[in-house]
């Protein structure tokens, strides 16, 4: 039977969940509604790619007895809004990254979830790409030996784009795009806490982070350094140094499609889609989403891939990354 998906809300990245979600079999995933705030978005949304339901409110989603699992891609202050009310409707959900504003938000969705008995996800998508499952097993094999260093960046202009600076609505490089590298470090030291962070940034007139450089120590004189920016383009790469070798994803970190293992290259190519993306490789998004089949199909909470102890850690870090370069939020306050 075909996961039943509904979407929350009508913005840039719902647009690519979808068209990645229709790279995949119609019998595996099939959307059933998409819900945004105002119905003529959701009824536009609706049209252009061919779902039987649009409401006007996600309260009548979060209704709807057909929806198996909520994705969530509304801008980041109102990811614990929407997560809570389609939990508290017994919905399972996979919602955007950051999951929540800070820690302590994270730490509400994860109860709640408990308490539906219901799966949450942090949609971190780059953990599912293939080569994100190749890197996970040549460090498992020690295929580079100890690793004792990994960088990564990720930096974009953005500052033309409101949501990415202003405070209210969540702005920030470390929460927009920061966490891909942080949860790629995290990944490659296995959801060890590092024994130290040492973040410092420069911070826009909005009162949130352009760019921040966060320096962590883990056990064992184990290194992690990271840089993110909205001001400036960079590689956007990342490398894991070991004692025996290199891995290396030689672009878009966060969506990897390449990789270099001591020097040699392997393509991971994701689907072409069948409407414009608004961001590259967003066809890759299918992972993730079919990694949610899996676990709903085996009555799974949480995927082993991402979990919720995962997503308080990204957050603990990103919090106190904040504190030293002084980016506070109104949910922080509370
Ligand atoms: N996985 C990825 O590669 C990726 C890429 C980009 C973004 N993201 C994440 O996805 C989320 C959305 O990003 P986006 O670029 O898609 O954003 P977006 O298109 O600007 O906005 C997404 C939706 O958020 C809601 N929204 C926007 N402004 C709002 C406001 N002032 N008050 C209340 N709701 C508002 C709207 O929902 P309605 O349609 O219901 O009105 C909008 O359609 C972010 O958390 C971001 O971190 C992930």
């Amino acid at each position: 039977m075909a996961t039943r998906w509904g979407i929350c809300s009508a913005g840039k990245i719902s647009n690519d969940f979808t068209v990645a979600l229709k790279t995949l079999p119609p019998e595996d995933h099939q959307i059933v509604a998409v819900a945004a705030r105002k119905l003529q978005d959701a009824q536009a949304f609706a049209k252009k790619h061919s779902i039987p339901r649009a409401y006007g409110g996600y309260e009548e989603l979060a209704r709807d007895p057909d929806i198996e699992v909520v994705y969530i891609g509304t801008i980041h202050p109102f990811h614990i809004s929407a997560s809570l009310l389609f939990m508290n409707a017994k919905k399972n959900v996979l919602c955007e990254k950051p999951l929540a504003m800070n820690s302590r938000e994270v730490k509400e969705m994860v109860a709640a979830a408990k308490m539906n008995n219901v799966f949450l996800m942090e949609a971190v998508w780059t953990r599912f790409f293939p080569a994100s499952l190749e890197i996970k097993r040549l460090l498992a094999q020690e295929e580079v030996g100890e690793v004792k260093m990994v960088r990564a960046d990720f930096a974009i202009p953005q500052m033309h784009i409101r949501r990415a600076v202003e405070k209210e609505l969540g702005g920030g490089a470390l929460l927009d795009i920061g966490v891909y590298c942080l949860q790629f470090i995290c990944m490659v030291y296995n959801g060890e806490k590092p024994e130290s962070i040492q973040a410092t940034g420069v911070c826009l007139d909005t009162g949130v982070d352009e760019t921040m450089v966060v320096t962590l120590k883990f056990s064992r004189n184990r290194m992690a350094v990271f840089s993110c920016s909205l001001a400036v383009e960079m590689p956007n790469d990342a490398i894991i140094v070991g004692t025996k070798g290199t891995i290396k994803v030689p672009a878009h970190m966060w969506s990897p499609t390449s990789l270099m293992v001591n020097g040699k290259e392997t393509q991971y190519p994701v689907p072409e889609p069948y409407l414009p993306l608004n961001f590259p490789n967003s066809t890759g998004l299918r992972y993730e989403a079919e990694e949610i089949r899996q676990c709903l199909l085996k009555g799974l909470k949480e995927s082993p891939g991402m979990t919720h102890a995962d997503s308080l850690l990204l957050a603990e870090l990103e919090d106190e990354a904040r504190r030293q370069v002084g980016v506070e939020y109104s949910q922080d306050q509370q």
